[in-house]
């Protein structure tokens, strides 16, 4: 098992910077999930990301840095362009990764050969330290194996990947509990590639014209631009089935007749007839985010094998949330 050591403490950095060094992974806590860190730089550090991920080498990584500096010097021009000054001024640190154009030194391992590459300051004090007591960036992809749960806890990031990375840092649980927002920043427009920990209409305040999605364009030219988009990621053991809050209880029972080990994620303000493992979230979008994972990660621990999911609202603010639950519950078949 890899070794587990407390993020607020100077020596926990230090240590953490010398098993960077050593060639070792170290995962560390940001606002929005656990991130699995190698050297952004080093493309034996980058194989060794993908190897203990299980991730396709074609899907890139977000290099992380400790300043808008430090991500300037990563893309083509030192420039984030208009638009993604606009926006690192704004929320950076914070739960945003910007695409730009690559620097010709930034190896394209990191990128998925592509020629953009991903960039983000994150706002955890343990993620800033970690990267200003080691001073060059970090890739980090979420500390889990490929299409699982996403993890919002140290003991999350055990369990996943156990001694694929030599150390974790434990921040407790991340604040956001939700991926940051990933904005394309290359176009007329920036796109949300990703929704995210940072709303749409926080970006909206900076740049009103921001539009959902991939330029189809690009898309057609590489179609790498948007590996993130995997129909299936971020799911959890158990089957997940999205009804509306009228229908929670039928779904369940009918789940239970067909001999299901079931649970359920709900509103506070349902009431199940059933005694089965139940996970209530709040109801507004940060606070469900916040707790969304680490239920369904509590939910698969119970040993269930369908949750029935009562569907959250229609509206943009749960645009991220509604992403995620999509996701989570799509299924494996092509
Ligand atoms: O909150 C987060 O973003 C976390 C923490 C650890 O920072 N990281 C994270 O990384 O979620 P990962 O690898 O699980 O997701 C990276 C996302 C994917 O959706 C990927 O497609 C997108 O960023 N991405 C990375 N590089 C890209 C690029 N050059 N162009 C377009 N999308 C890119
Ligand atoms: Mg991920």
């Amino acid at each position: 098992m890899p070794t587990v050591l407390l993020a607020d403490l100077p020596a926990s950095i230090a240590t953490a910077v010398r098993a960077l060094r050593a060639g070792g992974l170290v995962a560390f806590p940001t606002e929005t999930v656990y991130g699995l860190g190698g050297l952004a730089l080093d493309p034996v550090h980058i194989a060794r990301i993908f190897a203990a991920k299980g991730r396709p080498s074609s899907h890139p990584l977000i290099a992380h840095t400790d300043s808008v500096a430090g991500a300037r010097a990563l893309a083509h021009g030192a420039t984030l362009g208009e638009q993604g000054e606009l926006l690192a001024a704004a929320f950076w640190p914070g739960p945003l990764t910007l695409v730009v154009p690559r620097a010709e030194h930034v190896p394209p391992e990191l990128t998925g050969g592509g020629p953009s590459v991903a960039i983000r300051v994150p706002a955890h004090p343990a993620a800033l330290a970690l990267l200003r007591a080691l001073g060059e960036p970090l890739a980090a992809p979420s500390a889990n194996r490929y299409q699982t749960l996403s993890p919002t806890l140290a003991e999350h990031v055990v369990r996943s990947l156990g001694d694929r990375v030599a150390l974790v840092l434990d921040g407790g649980p991340c604040d956001a509990g939700i991926e940051s927002t990933v904005v394309d920043v290359r176009g007329d427009v920036p796109r949300v590639l990703r929704p995210g920990a940072l709303s749409l209409a926080a970006l909206r305040t900076v740049c009103p014209d921001v539009v959902m999605g991939q330029d189809s364009a690009v898309e057609r030219d590489d179609p790498r631009a948007s590996p993130g988009l995997d129909p299936k990621h971020y799911a959890p053991r158990a089957r997940l089935v999205v009804v509306s809050h009228e229908d929670v209880t039928s779904a369940v029972r009918n789940a239970l007749d067909q001999g299901h080990r079931v649970g359920a994620l709900i509103g506070k303000e349902l009431s199940v007839m059933f005694e089965i493992p139940c996970e209530r979230l709040e109801a507004s979008p940060e606070k469900y985010g916040h707790e969304l994972f680490a239920a369904l990660h509590r939910l698969d621990d119970s040993g269930v094998d369908v949750v029935v999911v009562e569907r959250v609202p229609d509206t943009e603010a749960w645009t991220a949330v509604r992403d995620r639950l999509t996701r989570a519950s799509a299924s494996s078949d092509p």
